[in-house]
């Protein structure tokens, strides 16, 4: 119930207003590191530095004015070129409703036209992120309409929690495009996703096991320490090389696995967003874990006057 009602307020302008210039918004940053380009940058070049390769998203979605959803595309642009000039061993994220999905076909496709010709020209790696259930064919079908357009540089999300996605894994292994295998971040009715954690477990073992088997570099998105265990048992037992695909976590979560994993020889890679558009992304995160509202509690008092009073300041914490 907390979880579904957490993902209701993401969507909420009245709770966004009560949150934004609250320390909610300060401590936000262990999740989003900043609302510019440039503190993106400094968080990439940090992650490279620990050896992880990074992924950038700006955060936003379900743009409907033309005007936004192109200066969304000029924001990309200015990440691409960023990413150039400081040589970083990087991608990015975008979400297909974020550049225009919503306006019209014609209108996406020109407005991620340009992106896609300023990557090939770096020779970089667009991901597309999956949204909520309603926009998934939609997604699909844009998607394969590039791939038979001879865009090759692209790659997708598939979801756990859906039903579909075997058919959508055996469909992308088939074409040979990159695959993200997530768990599923929305709020989906019984009639299209697997409600009980048993199941969008099961599914994701099942969808993992086909990715590192056919799929093209798949990349295994989770924090969950029983998927990643399944991932490394299959492909030690299947003769997988660890070369073949990549484990994926969100910027600030689980920071500690994320080091294991490169020291045990994985690629990890670390999706950072940044951008004024943090509210929906931050209720998200805590509808996934609500111990994270305590963790950003205890984070802000420990930054306050206060913090001086708050025992083991100072003390390194163990990630959530
Ligand atoms: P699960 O939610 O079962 O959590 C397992 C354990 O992981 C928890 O017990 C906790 O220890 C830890 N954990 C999980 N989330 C945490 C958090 N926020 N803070 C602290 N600890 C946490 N979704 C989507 O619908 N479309 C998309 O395109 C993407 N893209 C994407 C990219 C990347 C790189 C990642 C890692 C995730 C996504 N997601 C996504 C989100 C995904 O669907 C899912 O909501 C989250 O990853 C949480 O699921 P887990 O697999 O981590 O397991």
């Amino acid at each position: 119930m907390l979880r579904n009602g957490l993902i209701f307020l993401s969507d909420s302008r009245a709770a966004k207003k009560l949150v934004t210039g609250t320390p909610l918004r300060v401590m936000s940053k262990r999740f989003v590191p900043g609302e510019t380009v440039e503190e993106l940058a400094e968080a990439m070049v940090d992650a490279n530095e620990k050896g992880l390769a990074v992924t950038a998203n700006y955060l936003g979605e379900s743009e409907r004015s033309e005007r936004t959803a192109r200066a969304a595309a000029d924001t990309y642009l200015k990440v691409f070129d960023r990413v150039v000039a400081d040589g970083i061993r990087g991608n990015v994220s975008l979400k297909f409703t974020q550049l225009g999905q919503a306006i019209s076909a014609e209108f996406l496709a020109e407005n991620l036209g340009r992106l896609l010709e300023r990557a090939r020209a770096h020779e970089l790696f667009i991901r597309f992120d999956m949204e909520s259930s309603e926009y998934t064919q939609h997604t699909l079908d844009a998607f394969e309409k590039l791939w038979d357009e001879g865009w090759r540089e692209i790659g997708v999300v598939l979801q756990s929690y859906l039903m579909r996605s075997e058919g959508d894994v055996a469909r992308m292994n088939q074409l040979g495009a990159r695959v993200r295998l997530c768990k599923g971040a929305y709020s989906e009715a019984a009639s299209v996703a697997f409600q009980a954690r048993a199941d969008v477990d099961m599914a994701y073992v099942r969808l993992m096991e086909m990715l590192l088997t056919d799929g093209n570099y798949p990349a295994i998105a989770t924090h969950d320490e029983r998927m990643i265990d399944a991932t490394v048992r299959f492909a030690e037992k299947e003769s997988i090389s660890s070369e073949r695909f990549e484990f994926q976590m969100l910027y600030g979560v689980r920071r500690d696995l994320q080091a294991q994993l490169l020291d045990q020889g994985y690629n990890v890679r670390v999706y950072i967003p940044f951008g004024e558009s943090w509210y929906p992304y931050l209720m998200r995160r805590l509808a996934e874990r609500p111990a994270n509202m305590l963790f950003m509690a205890g984070s802000v008092i420990k930054e306050s006057p206060l913090g001086r009073l708050w025992p083991g300041n100072g003390r390194t914490r163990r990630d959530p």
